[in-house]
């Protein structure tokens, strides 16, 4: 069953919440990418996420909420600092990380003692939450590992039979995961870049945030290949993306580019082309989708330029980065 972009199916989603209080898993849409979510208070509930994603249990979810008023059953405080970010951004891309309360599976927080949460701003994602009136917790709705789903097909793709009902809010607007800020100490640090920027939260916050290191909380999940497309990824600098795609496809492999706008008009000798946007927003938008394309079109690599690290394109870097990591069994 799905829901269609427009308006909303109020039977699918009262269906879904039913899924979730029956202890069942129900894929959504939200702003960034769609998530795998369940009941976030029900640790065998939140187990079946693990299952089916194939992830490790030590790599910890987020309790998505649908609004900040609901947080005091899910943490046990709400720093001064973080007050302020969640009344700024939410619902919104940001995550906070906050000491956890009593209420949230220990499944969900792999056994920390913070909680990660989140109210996200999407129509769907809200109307579901209302209907449930209860916290979901919710990883991005790919196998482990593999490039976040930005729409209710990739899911599917993805996740097959694993999942109990997929919600279909039309592709995601933001396209990047959200930002997570470790909010437990007296400054907040960005744990993972996303779609809400540093230079929005220190706006925000009139001041630096900290940097990650001195962060009292421990990053887990952070595995140096995660996002990654089948294909293997090699990023070069910009001007040198047309000469290394050239050179690698001479060698037989079938080359997929992410051509950057300047570059626009070369003559690229490769199996397949994306042509970026050179708006930031609309490359986070379309990122994922770009390499599930060339994956699809069966590259065997993929050559990219990150880009320029400020504002959106810290978090498109990241990806990028994150997905040219080493892998342990390519
Ligand atoms: O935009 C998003 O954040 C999407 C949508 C579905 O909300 N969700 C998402 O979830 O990206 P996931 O599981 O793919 O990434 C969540 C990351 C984990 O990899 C982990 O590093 C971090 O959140 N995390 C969760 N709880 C944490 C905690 N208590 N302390 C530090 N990091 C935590
Ligand atoms: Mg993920």
């Amino acid at each position: 069953m799905t829901v269609r972009p427009g308006d909303i199916d109020t039977l699918a989603i009262d269906r879904a919440a039913g899924v979730l209080r029956g202890g069942g898993l129900v894929a959504f849409p939200t702003e960034t990418v769609y998530g795998l979510g369940a009941n976030a208070a029900d640790g065998a509930a939140v187990a079946r996420i693990f299952q089916a994603k194939g992830r490790p249990p030590s790599h910890p979810l987020i309790v998505h909420l649908g609004g900040a008023e609901q947080l005091g059953d899910w943490v046990e405080e709400v720093p001064a600092r973080a007050r302020l970010l969640a009344e700024r951004f939410w619902p919104g891309p940001l995550t906070l990380v906050l000491r956890r309360g009593r209420r949230v599976a220990l499944e969900a927080t792999g056994g920390l003692e913070t909680v990660a949460v989140r109210v996200p701003a999407h129509p769907v994602a809200l109307a579901l939450l209302s209907a449930f009136d209860d916290g979901i917790a919710a990883p991005s709705a790919n196998r482990f590992g593999s490039v976040s789903p930005t729409t209710a097909a990739h899911v599917r793709a993805e996740l097959g039979d694993a999942v109990d009902l997929v919600l279909d809010g039309g592709p995601c607007h933001v396209g990047v995961e959200s930002t997570i800020v470790d909010a437990t100490g007296d400054i907040p640090s960005v744990l993972r870049p996303g779609g809400v920027t540093r230079e929005d939260l220190e706006a925000v916050l009139g001041r630096p945030l900290a940097v990650p290191a001195t962060s009292p909380v421990r990053v887990p999940g952070q595995h140096p290949s995660h996002y990654a497309p089948r294909a293997r990824v090699v990023l070069v600098e910009p001007e040198n993306v047309v000469a290394e795609a050239e050179r690698v496809q001479e060698t037989g492999r079938q080359v997929g580019v992410l051509l950057p706008p300047a570059f626009a008009d070369a003559e690229v000798k490769a199996h397949a082309v994306v042509a970026l946007p050179a708006s930031m927003a609309a490359y986070a938008r379309g990122l994922y989708a770009f390499l599930r394309e060339l994956d699809q079109r069966g590259c065997d690599v993929i050559i990219a330029s990150p880009p320029a690290e400020q504002g959106l394109g810290v978090a498109i870097a990241n990806r990028l980065r994150r997905a040219a990591g080493p892998r342990p069994s390519a």
